[in-house]
């Protein structure tokens, strides 16, 4: 990770979000660091930077364990662009009593920002004079401190959005400009690393794919790499990238979990076929994983429960392969949300990240986004199948059975309902501008009339999203008598009454139920 040439620190301050600033740049051309904050002030003093970001955070400059930038770090005059709280430590350190608590909690969503008139701003360069943006936050910026102007403001002019200071060249913005939801098109972050900070290009999609297979090669020695594959875009592309370096040192398979959507199993087969991977299929655990995941119900329990049975299957595959090291496709999303990357906080147990399964994990993904690895697939020239196809998470349909436990009657139930719905959404043309459509069982059960008779059955929901890297989601509004189409016909079932539409962001919600 530690680039000598790199250009960019990120200062990471506990943010959802520090990732997808990294990811941002790279998109943009850029390769950065991530540090914490007490590694910081040794690297800048050891590199020649060209610019800082400090991400955001949870914290309050007025918490004890307020993550502790160093002050030092303004002394080199070093461009600072600070996001968020990274804003508003700037101001604090400046003057203590700029920042306050927002009024009546904390500010969350999206909100319109003004860029003040005749703004001269370099980093709002190229800009409309109002752009909608993505911000959360518990404390903002109440008046900014001497030397420093205002540049950017919402809510009619109340809170202040951003703020400069080119002599002391730190820049400020409250919202986060790395989130697909601000509307700017990079161009904020564009204008801090190119105009700003003047730093040039050093980042592309070739390289990657150099490194990752070199990268690999070298790890693995004259080792035995397993790799399961699930037929998504990530393990697929990784495991079609390192076949023609690894050769036999590969072994690829897919684990049939009983959780499958339909026609998944063939349609991995085929993928396999057409990216040239060498791939085993292995359906003798589906009753394991039935028997010991089904009988959960709590989000997280179902979750860890899966991952140990995952765990377990996977542990007997690599004996019967004498494999030394395991491969993984693991994404920077899977670790934030994990929280296993710097210091964000755990949303969601993965199922396959860092299994301790006393192999040499190898994870050549782990800071890429869900759209770099489709770049990456068509780079690597993979078919659009392989590109285009909408993500399904490893515990598969046992994420999609909520409230009850999972019985091979209702996995069966919602194989068929995500089927319908697929179907449905193809024929109108829909279903590729859709980027995950999750269709899933709400195990309370309500009343219901068909024919004559009264029918105490399960509700479905249909949840279609859009999204480029998962971390933020909204929803892709269905027209009406598509809606209509897939509750005529998921309600045809005998047990099915109710079905509902779920077009919830993220956050607050997660794409998945669970
Ligand atoms: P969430 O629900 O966290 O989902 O917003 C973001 C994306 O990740 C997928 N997902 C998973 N993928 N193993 C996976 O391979 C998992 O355990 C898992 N959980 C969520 C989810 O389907 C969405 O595309």
């Amino acid at each position: 990770m530690e680039n000598p040439k790199t250009q960019i620190l990120i200062i990471d301050l506990g943010s959802q979000y520090t990732e997808v600033i990294r990811r941002s740049l790279r998109y943009l051309g850029f390769q950065s660091v991530i540090l914490e904050p007490k590694k910081s002030l040794e690297y800048i003093k050891n590199n020649k930077l060209k610019g800082i970001i400090l991400s955001g955070g949870s914290a309050s400059v007025y918490d004890a364990d307020v993550p502790k930038i160093p002050n030092e770090i303004l002394d080199f005059k070093i461009p600072i662009l600070g996001i968020c709280f990274g804003m508003q430590w700037m101001a604090y350190v400046h003057e203590k009593s700029s920042v306050h608590h927002v009024l009546g909690g904390k500010s969350y969503g999206p909100v319109e920002i003004n860029f003040e008139q005749n703004n001269e701003s370099l980093l709002f360069r190229g800009l409309e004079t109002k752009i909608n943006a993505w911000s959360s936050h518990g404390d903002s910026v109440k008046n900014a401190p001497d030397g420093f102007l205002i540049t950017a403001t919402s809510k009619a002019g109340k809170v202040i959005e951003a703020m400069e200071a080119v002599d002391k060249k730190l820049w400020g913005v409250q919202f986060h400009p790395e989130v697909e939801q601000t509307e700017d098109d990079n161009i904020i972050l564009n204008n801090f690393v190119e105009k700003i900070c003047e730093c040039v290009r050093d980042y592309s999609k070739k390289d990657l794919i150099k490194n990752i297979e070199e990268n690999t090669k070298k790890v693995l020695g004259n080792g035995i790499a397993i790799i399961g594959v699930s037929g998504g875009v990530d393990s697929t592309t990784l495991a079609a990238i390192l076949t023609p370096k690894l050769k036999d040192q590969l072994k690829a398979f897919f684990i049939d979990t009983g959780g499958m959507r339909k026609g998944e199993v063939e349609k991995v087969q085929d993928i396999a076929i057409k990216a040239k991977i060498n791939l085993q299929i292995i359906d003798k655990y589906k009753n394991k994983f039935i028997n010991e995941v089904g009988k959960t119900i709590d989000a997280e329990e179902k979750r860890a429960k899966f991952r140990k049975v995952y765990g377990e299957v996977f542990q007997e595959v690599a004996k019967s392969f004498n494999a030394t090291h395991m491969i993984q496709g693991t994404l920077a999303t899977d670790l934030i949300e994990s929280g296993n990357l710097g210091s964000s906080a755990l949303i969601k147990t993965h199922h396959n990240v860092h299994l301790d399964l006393g192999l040499k994990e190898i994870s050549p993904l782990d800071d890429l986004f869900k759209f770099e690895v489709r770049d990456l697939a068509k780079e690597f020239g993979l078919e659009e199948l392989v590109s285009k196809r909408q993500p399904f998470p490893g515990p598969g349909l046992y994420l999609r059975i909520l409230g009850v436990p999972v019985t091979e009657e209702l996995l069966e139930m919602v194989r068929e309902a995500d089927f319908e719905v697929a179907e449905i959404l193809k024929k109108h043309k829909v279903y590729d501008k859709i980027s995950q459509t999750i269709v899933a069982l709400l195990g309370v059960k309500t009343v219901g009339v068909k024919g004559d008779g009264r029918v105490y059955g399960y509700s479905f929901v249909v949840r279609t999203v859009e999204t480029t890297d998962f971390m933020t989601v909204k929803g892709y509004y269905l027209p009406p008598e598509i809606c209509e189409e897939i509750s005529s016909t998921l309600v045809k079932h005998p047990k099915i009454v109710r079905v509902m539409f779920d077009w919830t962001t993220k956050p607050p919600a997660t794409t998945e139920f669970e």
